[in-house]
């Protein structure tokens, strides 16, 4: 069985087909997927969604392109809905030094007030973390006492060296599509990152995995990113199925609420 750790079904491309990928996800072998808010209006998709389906569930929080509209509301509502029983974790949140869609001192101070919200909630962080690996890791280490529930890093991107960085905060690290690209990732990264803490994720309807590049991505091509690890790892893919469904399941079903 494989659980989809990141998807954006609320977006306009999925949107209007979000029962028919419900309604079959066990057929691709999927048991459930979760839906990631970036901003105040996504995340209340990602409850919404969470709640007419039973396999689904929401993560909810502001992502660094959008942490400029972030203020007090925002910041109420995640806090009321964070004991919601399928809201599983505070995300996405993190740096995007790549696209700089907010002033990098309000991502970094919008990052650590998420960080914080999550700890008092008791929910894991799932972190979008792209070109700012470096400060990411300052702002995680002055948030050390803050980090019990868990963090996960979205679509890895980062070096074999940097993993052990993020090692020392028992991080967990999500897989995509990205690694089926022609230039991906060298496969020493993969092979770097401790099977304990590997997840897989598609980040639908970005990051379509190849053969489907250039169509809309959902959740049953997961199965493609669970055959390319293998494939680099040299083992079955079953054993990819079932490390990272037990993976997932410790990081974000730890709790009973
Ligand atoms: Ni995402």
């Amino acid at each position: 069985m494989i659980i989809d750790s990141h998807a954006h079904l609320s977006d306009e491309r999925l949107i209007g087909r979000v029962g028919e990928i419900s309604d079959s996800l066990l057929l691709s072998g999927l048991e459930s997927v979760f839906e990631v808010g970036f901003d105040l209006q996504s995340s209340k998709s990602a409850i919404r969604l969470a709640r007419e389906y039973d396999n689904i569930y929401a993560i909810i929080g502001t992502h660094p392109h959008e942490a400029k509209y972030y203020d007090a509301q925002t910041e109420e509502f995640y806090i009321q809905n964070a004991c919601n029983k399928k809201v599983l974790a505070i995300g996405e949140i993190g740096l995007d030094y790549f696209y700089d869609k907010s002033d990098r001192d309000v991502q970094r101070d919008v990052f650590a007030r998420q960080i914080q919200l999550a700890d008092k909630v008791g929910l894991p962080i799932v972190l979008h973390i792209r070109d700012a690996y470096g400060d990411a890791i300052e702002i995680l280490d002055a948030h050390r006492d803050k980090l019990n529930h868990g963090v996960l890093l979205h679509c890895y991107s980062g070096s074999a060296e940097m993993i052990k960085q993020f090692n020392k905060y028992n991080c967990y690290y999500a897989l995509g599509g990205a690694i089926t690209f022609k230039n991906a990732k060298k496969d020493d990264v993969i092979m770097a990152l401790p099977e304990d803490r590997l997840l897989v994720e598609t980040d639908c309807p970005y990051m379509t995995p190849v053969p489907y590049r250039g169509q809309t991505n959902e959740p049953k091509l997961v199965n493609l990113v669970v055959d390319k690890i293998a494939s680099i790892k040299g083992v079955e893919r079953e054993k990819i199925e079932s490390i990272t469904y037990e993976n997932t399941k410790r990081l974000f079903f730890k709790y009973c609420k």
